[in-house]
């Protein structure tokens, strides 16, 4: 099997297949979601959060991530792997974001990058493009601008926010980007960003029209340790209580002598 390249995402769109794409963080579910058939899986900065503990995306750092994005390149047999940049490694300049992008590519061997924001990053895009580096633009909420943004909220509302969003996807498209995730907007104003653009739209919280999806895996398959899930979450699998239960039943045969039996003992 060969691997999924940007172009056969791009074919889907002019056949109106729609994709899913899962976030990954290591070698066994990296492998588990490409035996399930995800043809993309995104080494998000979202590790900032589910593997790492932050608040915020803000903290995590390109030595954070590179042992993540390494584990999923190995695990990954057919998916695209696309690494996000982390804040701060990219937004100075288009050479600043050259530096980061090639690292995740020669160090971690993904095989696209991923950059939150709108037209003021065109230059990074169409450099990393240029030097053959495919980019996936991020725009909506852009959680590392969570402090600008003044919190985790809708975006793109009201007809001025909406025009802005249309025209920075486009130059984000003229610049060479790939294709594009919209986060946490309003449906209609995504279904116009979709029929507007030759790449494809990734939606979060963006609606049904986009072309492709994607989620946080623990958010898919319900493995928050805190808090509520955002709305746009869809649990498929309650995966705590599966984990809190196999614990905690290993926990007491432990306790209980019950395990290890004869079965699992050498003689
Ligand atoms: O970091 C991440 O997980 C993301 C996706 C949710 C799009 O950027
Ligand atoms: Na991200």
């Amino acid at each position: 099997t060969r691997r999924v390249t940007i172009r056969d995402l791009q074919a889907a769109k002019a056949a109106g297949d729609r994709w899913p794409m899962l976030t990954a963080y290591d070698y066994s579910t990296a492998g588990v979601f490409d035996n399930a058939g995800v043809p993309v899986l995104l080494v998000g900065d979202s590790a900032a959060n589910v593997v790492y503990g932050y608040d915020t995306t803000v903290p995590v750092t390109v030595d954070e991530l590179l042992p993540l994005v390494r584990g999923v390149v190995r695990g990954a047999k057919r998916a695209l792997v696309i690494a996000d940049l982390p804040f701060g490694t990219y937004q100075a300049s288009p050479q600043q974001a050259l530096d980061t992008a090639a690292r995740f590519l020669k160090e971690g061997g993904a095989h696209a990058v991923k950059l939150e924001g709108g037209a003021r990053l065109a230059p990074q895009v169409e450099l990393l493009t240029s030097a053959g580096i495919p980019v996936m633009a991020h725009l909506g909420l852009t959680p590392q601008s969570v402090n600008t943004l003044s919190g985790y909220r809708v975006q793109g509302r009201g007809d001025d926010a909406g025009h802005r969003l249309i025209e920075d996807a486009l130059a984000l498209q003229e610049a060479g980007a790939f294709a594009v995730v919209l986060e946490v907007v309003p449906a209609d104003l995504a279904k116009k960003v979709t029929h507007e653009l030759r790449i494809p739209t990734v939606g979060i919280g963006a609606g049904v029209e986009c072309d492709a999806q994607v989620l946080v895996w623990q958010d898919m398959a319900g493995l928050r340790v805190e808090g509520k899930p955002a709305k746009f979450v869809k649990q498929y699998a309650d995966l705590a209580a599966v984990l809190t239960g196999a614990a905690q039943t290993f926990a007491s045969e432990v306790q209980s002598g019950v395990y290890p039996g004869a079965e699992h003992s050498y003689h």
